[in-house]
């Protein structure tokens, strides 16, 4: 509202209102190696295509002479009350796109009433995030490092509570790097950079720090490229874990716990039997395994079999406001948004990042008015009411 009001007055970096441009201006500012690091994907990408193409298959279908005012936008998540039902998604090492990084994309999301959700691949330490988010939502991101490492899992987990953190989102796809053809042939890895940009978190874990010394003689700042590569191998140790192996987050973190990455109706039904509050169906933006499924895709069988059970949150794909509409009616609760707050990073900074989400919640809180739905909850947004699907 504030945006159509304000009209051209609105204060934005010089961004386009158009998503779609977002990615091809972020290219011209990025280095070959940053750009490919956000926009790639895994293997041929057909992942992530059809997590596109996926949009498309369904069509909104409006109602007319509805009387109501602009939608209520609001969700109850997790015995909270959330403004909007979007948040920005883990995303590491976000100094390789701006020298701000994380703390640029933690003050937006902030600024706008959205949830800021923190990496363990981070580049800025969970303290400074929260610092950053100030009295912002914020949500914790665990990359799970191996059983015989529970305590740098605890330590992480006791830092994202001290500082904060409400929510626990468990990332169950990436116990190893996917397969990514930009990033190789690039011959890059923001996690072994010289600079070593992308793993603050780890350095400034004291658990961490004590393992490295007393396995090299030697403190993390002394070796700063040792303890980059010991560190990405900490947090994706190439091995998953096991079902079983979540009632050790459920023995340290006293807050709602989201599997995220869930794929499959088996696995959501797993989650739902292991007792955690949430689950992400995602597959990482397709950035992870190639020739899967649209998330989107999955999302309304999931929501059939536990969306009575277990809180849906949902993301791979979402590039407007059309795709959180259909994305909230075919099941999810809130959406993460991915690649494009990243775009919004590389070219504004923190009024970048604030300028896609203002755009996103903009353009969603206009579809919905238009399409004659007065508010996110279910009984006004759903599949049978809102969706039609064209093949
Ligand atoms: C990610 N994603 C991610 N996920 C996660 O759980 N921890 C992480 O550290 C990262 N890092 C990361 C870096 C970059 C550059 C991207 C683009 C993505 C995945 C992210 O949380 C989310 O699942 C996808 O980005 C969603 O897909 P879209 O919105 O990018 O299509």
């Amino acid at each position: 509202n504030e945006v159509l009001q304000k009209g051209l007055q609105y204060e934005r970096p010089p961004m386009t209102f158009k998503n779609l441009d977002w990615e091809g201006l972020a290219k011209e500012r990025l280095s070959a190696n940053s750009f490919g690091y956000v926009a790639g994907s895994a293997g041929t990408a057909e992942t992530n295509e059809k997590n596109r193409a996926a949009f498309k298959k369904w069509s909104i279908v409006p109602s007319r002479l509805v009387k109501a005012d602009f939608p209520d936008l609001h969700v109850d998540l997790f015995g909270e009350r959330y403004q909007f039902p979007i948040a920005l998604a883990p995303v590491g090492v976000q100094r390789i796109f701006n020298p701000d990084g994380e703390v640029a994309s933690a003050k937006a999301a902030a600024a706008n009433g959205i949830v800021y959700t923190c990496s363990t691949a981070g580049s800025t330490s969970i303290e400074d995030v929260a610092k950053a988010n100030g009295n912002g939502k914020r949500w914790y991101q665990l990359y799970w490092p191996k059983n015989e490492q529970n305590d740098i899992t605890a330590s992480l987990l006791s830092r994202a509570k001290a500082a904060g953190y409400n929510v626990l989102l468990v990332t169950l796809d990436t116990y190893i790097l996917g397969w990514r053809p930009s990033d190789m042939d690039n011959g890059y890895n923001p996690f072994l950079r010289p600079d070593n940009i992308g793993v603050e978190i780890g350095f400034t874990d004291p658990v961490y720090r004590k393992h490295f010394e007393d396995k090299h003689g030697k403190t993390v700042d002394e070796d700063l490229a040792t303890a980059a590569g010991e560190w990405a191998s900490t947090v994706l140790p190439a091995k998953s874990h096991c079902w079983e192996d979540i009632k050790f987050l459920q023995e340290n973190w006293d807050g709602p716990i989201v599997l995220k990455g869930i794929q499959t109706v088996a696995d959501a039904k797993a989650a739902v039997e292991a007792g955690v509050q949430g689950i992400v169906v995602s597959n990482h933006g397709g950035r992870q395994q190639d020739g899967g499924a649209a998330s989107l895709t999955m999302l309304p069988k999931i929501a059939e079999a536990v969306g009575d059970k277990i809180e849906i949150i949902f993301d791979s794909g979402i590039r407007c406001g059309a795709d959180i509409v259909k994305a909230l009616a075919l099941g999810a609760k809130m959406v993460l948004i991915g690649r494009p707050y990243i775009y919004g990073l590389a070219l504004g900074g923190e009024s970048g990042v604030s300028h896609v989400i203002r755009s996103l919640l903009g353009d969603l809180d206009l579809t919905l008015h238009l399409s004659g739905i007065p508010s996110v909850d279910k009984k006004d947004l759903n599949v049978e009411r809102l969706l039609y699907e064209e093949y």
